[in-house]
């Protein structure tokens, strides 16, 4: 089998992060998002990923690079535009061959991987097989209703009424039944080609489409809460591993990961949490939740359940930071002078809390 991830869009709701990075690589536990969907698809013995970029190419390429050090093997496939999870499916008919495949959204994250639903879609004779997540408002998503063999009837985009409580997550499963799917659907009122509607038509078509309800959790790190809650996820399950340096005068409380080369100095880290590469922790208070990626400056502050993204500095901030995802070379700190002056310099659609 062949994994095939979908890593373009705009992420429009993370912005600002997005203007200037990919939404597949804002990291989770100090590791990009995407990272986990190709550590999944390697753990479920998958070695051979096609990755499908648009404009963000560049950034996945470096990131990602040719696969080896996830032991796997990365081939890029250009979109020249976001037209739809389908769109995706239609140009990598090259790559995909006659091959049975796994489609993966970038920015899908599952808490305990895909080996036993790959295992059973290799070794069974299923068309299809999605994944659901049972929620009590499943509105935004894809819903899939059942009927009591397990067997798919119906996929809905975003239906306006409640249909099912069955989300379709963005980790789908197809043999190459689907391209004729793929190039018989037709744009969508959105002007995408929909996943829902190629799903619908192998139904249609008498393919067999089952479903695997999953039992863990699944997120969609397409926004800023959900990013702050899959931290909080992956940091829970997180072991303690100290790779830095500890002065005596400072405390490790709970699981706390120290990245190599991170430096903590008269400070506490109240787990859990994670400090990242050449980090450095002086006179602060780091608390739980909380995950610092490399290269960043802490200083005479107390931050707890934030993200801060790479080479970003919070030194001296008057009021504990909390709540906040801070993005890359980002300077928080108290304005020189007047003591009541606030002096920012804050990207479009940023958001402040004072
Ligand atoms: C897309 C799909 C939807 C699916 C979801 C999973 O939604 O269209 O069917 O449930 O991904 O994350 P979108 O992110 O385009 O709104």
């Amino acid at each position: 089998m062949k994994g095939l991830i979908l890593s373009g869009g705009k992420g429009t709701r993370l912005r600002p992060f997005t203007y200037t990075g990919a939404k597949q690589l804002v990291p989770v536990a100090n590791k990009p998002v995407l990272f986990y969907a190709i550590e999944d698809l390697v753990e479920a013995g998958i070695r051979e990923i096609g990755i499908v970029v648009g404009d963000t190419g560049e950034q996945v390429r470096a990131a990602v690079g040719d696969g080896a050090r996830f032991g796997a093997r990365v081939s890029y496939i250009e979109q020249d535009a976001p037209r739809g999870i389908a769109h995706g499916i239609k140009i990598a008919r090259d790559f995909i061959g006659g091959d049975k495949f796994v489609l993966f959204l970038g920015d899908n994250f599952i808490r305990d991987g895909i080996a036993p639903q790959v295992a059973a879609f290799r070794d069974q004779t299923m068309n299809a097989q999605i994944i659901l997540y049972r929620m009590s408002d499943p509105g935004a998503m894809g819903v899939a209703v059942l009927d009591g063999d397990r067997r798919v009837t119906q996929v809905i985009e975003k239906p306006k009424q409640f249909v099912s409580p069955y989300a379709v997550i963005g980790i789908y499963m197809f043999d190459s039944n689907v391209f004729e799917a793929v190039n018989a659907i037709q744009p969508s009122a959105r002007g995408e080609l929909e996943i829902t509607d190629t799903i619908q038509y192998l139904i249609d078509h008498k393919f067999n489409v089952r479903a695997h309800l999953l039992e863990g959790w699944w997120i969609d790190t397409g926004k800023m809460s959900d990013i702050l809650e899959a931290n909080r996820l992956v940091l829970d399950v997180l072991d303690s591993k100290n790779e830095g340096q500890v002065d005596a005068a400072s405390r490790i409380e709970g699981r706390v990961v120290l990245q190599k080369g991170a430096v903590v100095v008269n400070s506490t880290i109240r787990g859990p949490a994670i400090i990242g590469e050449r980090t450095r922790i002086e006179n602060a208070f780091v608390g739980p939740y909380t995950s610092i990626h490399h290269d960043c400056i802490v200083r005479n502050c107390e931050i707890e359940h934030s993200v801060v993204l790479e080479s970003s500095q919070i030194v001296d901030a008057p009021a504990r930071v909390a709540d906040s995802l801070i993005g890359r070379n980002v300077q928080v700190g108290r304005a020189d002078g007047h003591t009541k002056t606030l002096r920012m310099m804050i990207g479009d659609f940023s958001k402040v809390g004072l």
